[in-house]
């Protein structure tokens, strides 16, 4: 989808629009937001980053769910320390999203059965091997798994809820730059509006 006429006026637009693009990448294979960049913190202290399916966004729970292996290291890192920055770029309409928040990991509730349960048989074969994503093998490829059993064990849906959004939008006649808070005290509910929105020099 090409850049809207005319940019977004105001604040509330922004929003809008870059809520929109994100669930617009759920649904578009070839959106930019088909996949992001999630990143976690490492074991060492240190950054981490991977590319990730965008499976499905909640504006107003302002969550984002992925999908993952629950054996590969992104799941223990967020287990550790689950403060996780989600990065896309959608080259179509010019437009980076950068979000920052919190993620939790579920391996047996109700979110990751469902999930499961709308996943694609080829999808599933994904988590059926018995060996451990990121652990050495002898050579490569290994071959393909052909049969699902043991793969919803491995299965895990990764939900993250942002606090903070940055919208940045390339256009001829000025880049436009915003960022989104939200106030997610202890007892806070989730709210749609955001606690603090502005404009940021590009
Ligand atoms: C286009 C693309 C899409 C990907 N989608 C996912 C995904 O949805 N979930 C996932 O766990 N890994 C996905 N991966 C693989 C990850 O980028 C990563 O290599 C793998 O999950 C291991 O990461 P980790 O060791 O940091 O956990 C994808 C990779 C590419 C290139």
């Amino acid at each position: 989808m090409p850049q809207p006429l005319s940019a977004p006026a105001t604040l509330d637009e922004v929003l809008a629009h870059g809520l929109a693009e994100l669930r617009r990448g759920v649904a578009d294979r070839r959106h930019g937001f088909r996949t992001v960049n999630v990143a976690s913190i490492a074991t060492d202290g240190g950054p981490d980053v991977r590319t990730m399916v965008l499976r499905a966004v909640d504006p107003v729970a302002r969550t984002l769910r992925l999908h993952s292996d629950v054996r590969s290291g992104k799941i223990a890192q967020i287990d550790r320390d689950p403060r996780v920055m989600v990065h896309g770029y959608d080259a179509r309409s010019r437009l980076q999203m950068r979000l920052r928040g919190h993620a939790v990991v579920d391996r047996a509730g109700a979110l990751a059965d469902a999930a499961w349960a709308a996943s694609q048989p080829m999808a599933r074969l994904c988590y059926a091997p018995d060996t451990v994503p990121g652990s050495p093998i002898p050579a490569a490829p290994l071959p393909p798994a052909t049969e699902e059993a043991g793969a919803r064990a491995h299965f895990a849906v990764i939900l993250f809820r942002f606090d903070m959004l940055e919208w940045l939008w390339l256009a001829a006649d000025g880049h436009r730059r915003a960022r989104f808070m939200w106030d997610d005290g202890a007892d806070a509910a989730a709210s749609a509006a955001p606690a603090q929105a502005m404009w940021l020099a590009p």
